[in-house]
């Protein structure tokens, strides 16, 4: 199915549904009927069953879905299934964070690489990796088949590493500055702010 026919809100529930059927994996659970995942998903069964369909459905009238069979097809379509390399710009306490957190690499998702303007930092190591100044970006890039750049800088220079990194190849942008990046059309950005999240929490104690 091509990828624009499914809807944006489908899209962002699939990470979710690859979240719980890892949990399920770790419980050793072979097979999990659509109202079973719908409790413990807090999703309507029919929501669970209309989203799966968009992929050609996996689930089996009577047995329910296949806990490895569906993580292994949600892996494919979320494009896990073959390891992407991403890069971090920015070694502050939020590029360092990311860089230390290991859990990406279970999925597919492997660092490689951490860079920062400033030359203080370069060469500090960072879990396994050592900070790169931004003159060695463009090899590195070539060299180890990068296709996600994390960006953890302030949002003033976002844009102006965002188009280098892309004169570069990079066509995925994880973007933690909080600025949204005016990319070409062949490119993607995520923009992701914590404090989104949290003020989920302060609408909540205010009108909840
Ligand atoms: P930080 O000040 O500790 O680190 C920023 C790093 O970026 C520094 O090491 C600096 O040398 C480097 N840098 C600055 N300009 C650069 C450039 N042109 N090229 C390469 N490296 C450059 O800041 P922190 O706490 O790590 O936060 C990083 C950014 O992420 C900030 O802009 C902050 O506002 C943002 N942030 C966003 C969050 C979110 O949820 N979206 C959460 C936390 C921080």
């Amino acid at each position: 199915m091509p990828k624009s026919v499914i809807s944006d809100a489908v899209k962002r529930r699939l990470p979710r549904y690859y979240r719980f059927l890892t949990t399920l994996q770790e419980e050793k659970a072979e097979r999990i009927s659509s109202e079973e995942l719908s409790r413990r998903m807090g999703v309507t069964a029919s929501q669970i069953r209309q989203d799966l369909n968009n992929f050609g459905g996996f689930g089996q009238q009577g047995y329910g879905y296949n806990v490895d069979k569906l993580k292994a097809e949600l892996g494919r379509i979320l494009g896990l299934d073959t390891p992407h390399h991403i890069i971090i710009i920015g070694a502050g306490n939020l590029g360092q964070a990311l860089a230390g957190y290991s859990n990406f690499q279970t999925r597919g998702l492997i660092v490689k690489g951490i860079f920062d303007a400033n030359p203080s930092l370069v060469g500090k190591r960072v879990g396994d990796l050592e900070v790169m100044p931004m003159s060695a970006l463009k090899d590195f890039i070539r060299d180890n088949d990068i296709s996600i750049a994390t960006l953890a800088i302030p949002k003033e220079p976002a844009a102006s590493v965002a188009a280098e990194l892309y004169g570069y190849g990079i066509r995925a942008f994880w973007n933690f500055a909080h600025v949204d990046l005016d990319l070409p059309e062949d490119a993607v950005s995520e923009n992701v702010h914590l404090s989104d999240s949290l003020m989920q929490l302060t609408y909540w104690l205010n009108n909840g």
